[in-house]
């Protein structure tokens, strides 16, 4: 079984060899040590940045002869790859080898000139087919191969959870099924790309780069598309000179707060995307919440985007999130299980509010796996210890400094099964003392909780904030409640598992089910009441030497 971890070496193909190494494997490693070259999350990012900007994004007829249309595009210089998805309409992502090749395309590019379709002077990379005839002689069509975009449905999931051989092998299932393909990663990247050459209409040197889960290896297929406007890269070019007589004249620094600044730059670039953006809908400027942003819909992509601004920090989570999942196989099998079964049971919602967040349940995850023993994540302040003097960070006073090759992190000596951790990962949280703990990452360990939230998980940079501040305690409550009657099934289901063949939902796909109580009320039925089998457990969890108080009150 060649390791998994190995395929980070290569990152242009990371999601697309991650997925057939998965298939043909069939399961993860556990901890072996692997000692082939990672890269940086660095490299990855600007890998990335560079293929989005030789490739073009085409809206196409829905039926095109593809050799003919490649043949076509190819007089402007070779194609690196392409691929076609679905989107309210065909559409196709074509990589040329150079950029060179993108401006020789954009220079033969019309622009409307008829009708209500006023002209305005931006070329975009997003192009429109029109065919005349000569690309789409019907009798030459041949089906399109579509990349697909979305996750499968939840009958699909069951029945592939289902058939799986074991509970690790159902959770390595799920990792497959619902991860970013490279398809979706790439039109991610070239998502933001495209925004940035409207944003860089007004600021000629900035960059819109994603974060959160569309890069930091947990996200989901459909997941939202977290994008920054970075303005740093303008500020270093003139940062440097200290001296001289002339003072460039900032108006918009020319404000109280660097907050309002920030709203400022935002509104114009959200009007902007509104009036111009190619294939934005939906715009709202969303000012004055905590991180301003502005939210859209960019409809040829599919993706629902924010897009904020001076957003370092969070840039760098999404890299300290990106460096734990490629640590250990287990962890992103587990996320991934951990946030479908949250979403399953309407403990996440895609509408902001008192619920729980993907973020704060991977924090929860990454905490877990640093208090296993032998501990699986290191914890965050020794990753501090290794950095290097081209890790050191500060942004906005903050240290956000730690080790940034991967190579330098031994692998660990734990080996426990997937199966074994999804348990525990229930118990454990079904026992934690949220009242007065708060989950801290950098130090792997309970910390007391410095504010009565009933969630307190600290952010790993901006350690005075908490990460779960919206978390109410009625969803709290919620979250420990399933989490203990989850950790209730596997346990009871350890002992006695329904035959794969005998199309009960078993292992993982039980506790996906839509009401994990209503579940096990219909196939245990007059048993004694759901909540007294879980009191009885977990009176058995806790004589048997569990620690932690069952207490989650403030209530
Ligand atoms: N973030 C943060 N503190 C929060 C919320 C978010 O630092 N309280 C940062 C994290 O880096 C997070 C990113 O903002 O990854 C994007 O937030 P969000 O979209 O809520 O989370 P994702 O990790 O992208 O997960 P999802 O798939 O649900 O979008
Ligand atoms: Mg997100």
């Amino acid at each position: 079984q060649r390791p998994l971890r190995r395929l980070l070496s290569c990152p242009g193909t990371v999601a697309a060899d991650l997925r057939r190494e998965e298939q043909s494997s069939g399961s993860a490693e556990t901890g072996s040590e692997d000692r082939t070259p990672k890269k940086r999350f660095s490299e990855v990012q600007n890998e990335r940045r560079e293929q989005a900007q030789r490739t073009v994004l085409i809206h196409c007829p829905d039926k095109i002869n593809e050799k003919k249309f490649l043949k076509f595009l190819s007089q402007h210089g070779p194609i690196n790859s392409h691929f076609f998805y679905e989107s309210f309409g065909l559409y196709a992502a074509v990589e040329f080898c150079q950029k060179e090749s993108v401006t020789s395309l954009q220079n033969i590019t019309r622009t409307p000139s008829l009708g209500p379709e006023a002209a305005i002077p931006f070329k975009s990379r997003y192009l429109n087919l029109k065919l005349r005839n000569s690309l789409n002689q019907t009798s030459e069509l041949s089906s399109i191969q579509c990349s697909n975009q979305s996750s499968p449905s939840s009958k699909k999931l069951y029945q592939l959870l289902c058939c799986a051989e074991s509970v690790d092998d159902q959770l390595n299932t799920l990792l497959r099924e619902f991860q970013l393909t490279e398809e979706n990663t790439r039109l991610r990247y070239l998502t933001c790309s495209l925004i940035e050459d409207v944003a860089a209409a007004y600021f000629p040197d900035c960059a819109v780069r994603p974060f959160g889960s569309s890069v930091n290896s947990f996200g989901k297929l459909g997941c939202d598309l977290d994008m920054f406007l970075d303005l740093d890269e303008i500020g270093k070019f003139t940062a440097q000179k200290t001296s001289g007589n002339f003072l460039m004249e900032f108006q918009v620094k020319n404000v109280p707060s660097e907050r309002v600044a920030t709203q400022k730059i935002l509104s114009v670039i959200g009007e902007c995307l509104d009036q111009f953006g190619p294939g934005c809908v939906g715009v709202q400027r969303i000012l004055n919440a905590r991180c301003p942003l502005v939210r859209f819909s960019h409809q040829a992509s599919g993706f629902q985007c924010d897009l904020t601004t001076n957003n370092r920090i969070a840039l760098k989570s999404s890299e300290l999130l990106y460096m734990y999942g490629a640590l250990d196989s287990r962890v992103r099998a587990l996320v991934f299980s951990v946030r479908c079964w949250a979403r399953a049971h309407s403990l996440t919602s895609s509408i902001p509010g008192a619920w729980i967040t993907n973020f704060s349940l991977t924090m929860m995850v990454i905490f877990f796996l640093q208090r296993r023993s032998p501990p699986i994540l290191p914890t965050l302040d020794y990753l501090k210890t290794l950095a290097g003097a081209e890790d050191k960070c500060i942004i906005e006073g903050h240290n956000c400094t730690f080790v940034g090759d991967l190579n330098r992190i031994k692998p660990s000596r734990n080996t426990e099964t997937l199966e074994l951790l999804l348990k525990e990962f229930f118990e454990y949280f079904g026992n934690f003392a949220f009242n007065k703990n708060s989950i801290n990452i950098r130090q792997g360990r309970e910390q007391n909780k410095p504010e009565s939230s009933p969630l307190h998980i600290q952010n790993p940079f901006e350690t005075s904030l908490n990460v779960s501040k919206n978390v109410s305690q009625s969803q709290l409550q919620k979250f420990v409640d399933l989490a203990r009657e989850s950790a209730w099934i596997l346990h009871q289901e350890g002992k006695d598992r329904p035959s794969p063949s005998s199309n009960q939902p078993w292992g993982l796909a039980a506790l996906l089910l839509p009401s994990v109580a209503n579940n096990m009320s219909l196939s245990k039925k007059k048993k004694k009441p759901a909540s007294e089998r879980i009191k009885n457990l977990l009176d058995s969890i806790k004589s048997s030497g569990a620690e932690n108080s069952t207490a989650t009150n403030g209530r």
